[in-house]
């Protein structure tokens, strides 16, 4: 069964841990969007500084008591069609993964599955596609499931891996990336309803690095 696109814009929640950069490109990807808007941010942390940024632009927050804590992790993510994980340290506890199914997404900044899993996130990220001598990185959008960074990818932008590159030049060339993957990827599904079963985008216009292109129509099946 599909579910039809709703006529006002899907409300959106969004989990994080840390400085939040990617949430501010949804929340200013979304500001006036007729397709969603970005209703509550969720975090794991009181001191992220996510939390200002949400409160700057007057979306409801909320700190977790307990991560783990599955039935308040579903209570905080209300009615919410879609959850975003925009660097969310924690683990999501597989009751409220299941309840989240396939509206449950997560941004990494590598190409999976290479360089993900456990204790995979920021620097180390980084430091590890550097010393495999990979020559390209990038951002993924995948589904979250029981286990980190393992649910099917939704979309994925390369970039290149640069002579010279340290792991914080590269961090800063795939953030660059992630900041317009994740909120194209977050219009994609709530155009399509946001779909009971797993969708799979690639770049209409596949380019290592980021032209001047526009956004739009940017991603396409497949
Ligand atoms: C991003 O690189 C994201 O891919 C990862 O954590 C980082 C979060 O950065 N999951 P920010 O908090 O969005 O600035």
């Amino acid at each position: 069964m599909t579910t039809a696109p709703s006529s006002s814009p899907i409300p959106v929640a969004v989990l994080v841990s840390g400085g939040g950069t990617n949430l501010q490109a949804l929340l200013d990807a979304f500001r006036a969007s007729t397709l969603a808007r970005i209703a509550r941010v969720v975090s794991s942390r009181a001191g992220a500084r996510a939390l200002e940024r949400a409160r700057r632009a007057g979306v409801p927050t909320m700190v977790l008591r307990d991560p783990d804590d599955a039935d308040e992790l579903v209570s905080a993510l209300g009615d919410a069609r879609l959850a975003v994980l925009a660097g969310y340290l924690k683990r999501v506890p597989p009751a409220a993964v299941a309840r989240f199914r396939w509206r449950l997404i997560n941004i990494h900044p590598a190409l999976l599955p290479d360089f993900g899993g456990r204790g995979m996130y920021g620097r180390r990220v980084h430091e590890a596609v550097l010393s495999s001598g990979a020559r390209a990185s990038g951002a993924t959008v995948h589904y979250v499931d029981e286990e980190f960074d393992r649910g099917p990818i939704i979309a994925q932008w390369p970039v290149p891996v640069q002579v010279g590159d340290t792991p914080e030049s590269l961090a800063a060339r795939v953030l660059e990336v992630e900041h317009r993957l994740l909120p194209l990827v977050v219009e994609e599904l709530a155009r399509r309803g946001v779909p009971e079963g797993p969708v799979r985008l690639s770049l209409r216009d596949s380019t290592f690095g980021i032209g001047d292109k526009l956004d739009e129509n940017l991603l396409q099946d497949g």
